[in-house]
């Protein structure tokens, strides 16, 4: 990252606020976007409250949403807990501000017990999403040790009659009222970066080939005839025989949970970094396609929960999974597939303006207004999310190393 440039951010000043940025005028570095100088003033202002209130609790609060008006923290287990300790990296990079990096540091410390979690599929994005940043920007050879830990506690769900992680316990929680024997979700293509991670610091390519072995049976099974996603696929465990494909957080088992498609893109773009396969890349054109061709995307790019959803244009959108999109895109653009990045420039544009960036002081310290979590639980609706943000300053980051090439 060209630090010296990205660090000009910084000192863009509040009373930048409402106007729009003046075009810069180095000539390698692209400001003219509309709206991300203010973002990110604005986004040292939210997290710096957002920490402030952690840092005076003498503790660490992970912060996840907002319920009932107030902030939610969540405990070391909870599936996000990865994103916020990762966010303070996105916002070092964007800053050069070395106080994001402690606190990223301190915060991603004190998840290290995750890495023997082994009761849902989750572990790879708490630990890589933490853990991993920590290791990008410090270089701290320990923190290997975390991610190859937390990749063999990953491994004890891969099955291998099947070949594919198993996402969920069949027999806990609301999941095991379903019936299910094996579910798969398509999220889980998010964790199979901590499992390629996990063989190139090893250099056992155990967690490599358990990652190629479930990509691959997703690409095979998880897929209808538009290259949309199913959210849940249940395999018979010993055999890898479909069961059925449904939905949990979805509209309907049919339906195209939007969610669910930007894990998709991104997790097939992860495969595709780390193997080269052309066939990974041939997915995220896939993919591709189905969002950006459907006719209920809206012009601003940012889709309601579900594609299918019945009351559309008055069905709840979700920033969170135009976050993670335009982050795969960028990442997709870095490797050589420059077509992409109007549209994850678009959707940047959309996230950053006043529709969906909070201002300081309010949406509990969060960036992005209107995500969900999942509607069918009845939980998180249009609401502020942890992971919205997470995605949406890493594609920043993304995009702003892609411009100051
Ligand atoms: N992985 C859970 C979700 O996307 O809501």
């Amino acid at each position: 990252m060209k630090h010296s440039i990205l660090f000009l951010f910084g000192l863009i000043p509040l009373f930048m606020f409402g106007c729009n940025a003046p075009k810069e005028t180095n000539s390698n570095f692209d400001l003219s976007d509309k709206y991300q100088q203010e973002v990110l003033e604005v986004a040292k202002q939210q997290l710096g409250y957002q920490t402030k209130v952690i840092e005076d609790s003498g503790r660490f609060m992970n912060p996840r949403t907002v319920e009932k008006g107030f902030v939610r923290y969540v405990g070391n287990h909870d599936w996000t807990s990865g994103f916020f300790p990762g966010t303070m990296f996105y916002m070092y990079d964007l800053t050069q501000d070395q106080k994001w990096k402690d606190l990223g540091v301190k915060y991603t410390e004190t998840l290290e017990s995750v890495k023997t979690l082994k009761s849902h599929h989750d572990v790879g994005f708490m630990i890589n999403c933490s853990f991993g940043n920590a290791l990008r920007v410090t270089n701290n050879e320990a923190y290997k040790d975390v991610i190859v830990e937390a990749a063999k506690s990953l491994s004890t769900r891969y099955r291998e009659g099947a070949g594919v992680i198993q996402s969920w316990d069949e027999d806990r929680g609301w999941q095991g009222e379903r019936g299910w024997s094996c579910p798969v979700i398509i999220d889980n293509m998010m964790n199979l970066e901590l499992m390629m991670k996990a063989t190139q610091f090893s250099q056992d390519s155990t967690f490599w080939n358990i990652a190629v072995s479930h990509a691959d049976q997703t690409m095979k099974n998880q897929f209808r005839d538009d290259w949309s996603s199913f959210h849940v696929v249940d395999y018979q465990k010993e055999t890898g025989e479909v069961r059925s494909r449904q939905t949990a957080q979805g509209y309907s088992h049919e339906s195209a949970w939007a969610r669910g498609q930007a894990w998709a893109i991104y997790g097939f773009t992860i495969m595709y970094r780390y193997t080269k396969d052309p066939k990974y890349l041939q997915m995220t054109d896939n993919i591709y396609n189905f969002i950006f061709n459907h006719k209920n995307l809206p012009a601003d790019l940012v889709p309601y929960w579900d594609f299918d959803a019945p009351n559309i244009p008055n069905e709840p959108r979700d920033a969170s999974a135009a976050a993670i999109t335009a982050s795969a895109l960028y990442e997709l653009v870095e490797m050589g597939e420059t077509q992409y990045k109007a549209t994850a420039d678009k959707i940047m544009e959309s996230l950053s303006s006043p529709v969906y960036r909070a201002l300081v002081g309010t949406n509990g310290n969060f960036l992005l207004m209107h995500s969900v979590g999942s509607i069918p639980h009845k939980a998180e609706i249009d609401k502020p999310l942890n992971y919205a943000d997470y995605y949406f300053l890493e594609a920043m980051a993304r995009k702003a190393e892609l411009e100051s090439i």
